[in-house]
């Protein structure tokens, strides 16, 4: 039997921090209402593109698992802001890393993409398509972030990681999960102004408002991972005092720990980076896993649980067990470029470049939902 080992992992975290005093410096809000109803106290804001987040953080990646390039048969990025629709964000980062011999793919689930990449990967490795693949989860929510809205403005964040998984013997990797989608509440998390339907609207490109409804989105946020969890155990066979650490998506503190409640699980077994990044979407489950091995909290042979919910509203959740192996194989020098600019002054030049396609945006006909 073939299992996915992941063997390589590194982050990439844009260098500006926008905490909470920063968002109420230019929007109606305060650091005491972002706290009390998210955790939320600071965020990254990316002065480059995903495509340079990606890289740096797919080369630790490589160099953590000692792997040459060459060797990878296959580039996943999951993420829902693509530098580009055509051709795309894989392709660049297979150039940029040197995999020539890769395939290469997006994966569009919204704030599940990685763990959705995760799954594709562990399937092709484990029937035998591919041996070795990089999967990554990057998101740049800052440049079509509707600023001008309170309710979402506060809640998101940019970053990226990655992991390299290779075929084992050993039963390591994914052991077992569940994947979902509540097609019915689509309509509730929403960025209109991305996508053919826009542009063929008139919509310029970079204009966005957000349809969002952040009560029930909570609701079925804490159901999917809730329900994902239990049937990801069920598959696996253990129950959920033999997880040592859940790593889960971190949009809200508040639903992190309803999904703890209803699986059982007390806070000292769930890693939380959600008060210093907030929702890097896509990003923030392998950013947290990255960051729980850096901090000693991911052990050898350790089980871990990975609920997560995203735009859709897709949920899932893996069940991982860890290899022998825990530090990195090795290092490397790569950097992403300085940034010259706060992260107050990104976002205000974003705001200055969009015009306001808010009334069309609102009245466009949508075919689903
Ligand atoms: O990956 C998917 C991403 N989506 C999510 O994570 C959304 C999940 N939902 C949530 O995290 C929460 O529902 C929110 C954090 C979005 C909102 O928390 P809440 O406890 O559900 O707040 P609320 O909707 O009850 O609060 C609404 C009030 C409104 O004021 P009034 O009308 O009650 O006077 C808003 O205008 O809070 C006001 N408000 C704010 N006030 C200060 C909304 N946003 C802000 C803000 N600062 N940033």
């Amino acid at each position: 039997m073939t299992y996915a080992a992941i063997t390589g992992w590194g982050k990439c975290m844009p260098p500006a921090v926008l905490d909470n005093a920063g968002l109420a410096s230019f929007m109606d809000t305060t650091d005491e209402w972002i706290t009390t109803r998210t955790g939320i106290k600071e965020r990254r804001v990316s002065h480059v593109p995903m495509t340079l987040l990606s890289h740096v953080a797919s080369m630790r990646a490589l160099a953590c698992a000692g792997m040459d390039p060459k060797d990878i048969d296959l580039v996943v990025l999951g993420t829902c802001s693509a530098d580009e629709q055509v051709p795309n964000t894989a392709s660049a980062i297979q150039l940029l890393i040197g995999a020539s011999k890769a395939a290469a793919m997006d994966i569009n689930t919204a704030c599940t993409s990685f763990l959705y990449g995760l799954s594709t990967a562990t399937a092709m490795i484990r029937t035998g398509v591919v041996r070795n693949a990089l999967v990554v989860g990057v998101e740049g929510i800052t440049p079509y972030m509707d600023w001008s809205n309170r309710n979402v403005a506060v809640l998101f964040g940019d970053g990226a990681a990655a992991v390299v998984v290779q075929a084992s013997d050993k039963a390591e990797g994914v052991i077992a999960e569940k994947l979902g989608c509540y097609a019915d509440a689509r309509g509730i998390l929403r960025v209109r102004g991305m996508g053919t339907i826009y542009g063929n609207a008139g919509v310029q490109l970079g204009d966005t408002t957000w349809d969002f409804d952040g009560q029930e989105i909570f609701k079925r946020a804490v159901h999917g991972m809730s329900r994902a969890s239990q049937a990801a155990l069920e598959r696996a066979g253990i129950t959920t005092d033999q997880i040592d650490l859940v790593v889960p998506h971190q949009a809200n503190l508040r639903i992190i720990e309803s999904v703890a409640k209803h699986c059982g699980i007390s806070m000292d077994r769930v890693y939380v980076t959600v008060h210093k990044y907030g929702n890097m979407s896509s990003a923030t489950v392998p950013v947290a896993l990255v960051e729980a091995l850096e901090e000693g909290r991911v052990k050898p042979g350790s089980i871990l649980l990975t609920p997560a919910f995203g735009g859709g509203l897709t949920w899932c959740s893996h069940v991982i067990r860890w290899g022998d192996r825990v530090t990195p194989l090795g290092t490397t020098d790569i950097d992403l470029p300085p940034c010259m600019q706060t992260a107050v002054e990104i976002v205000q030049d974003i705001i200055k470049r969009k015009s306001s396609s808010s009334a069309v945006l609102q009245k466009i006909a949508l075919p689903c939902g």
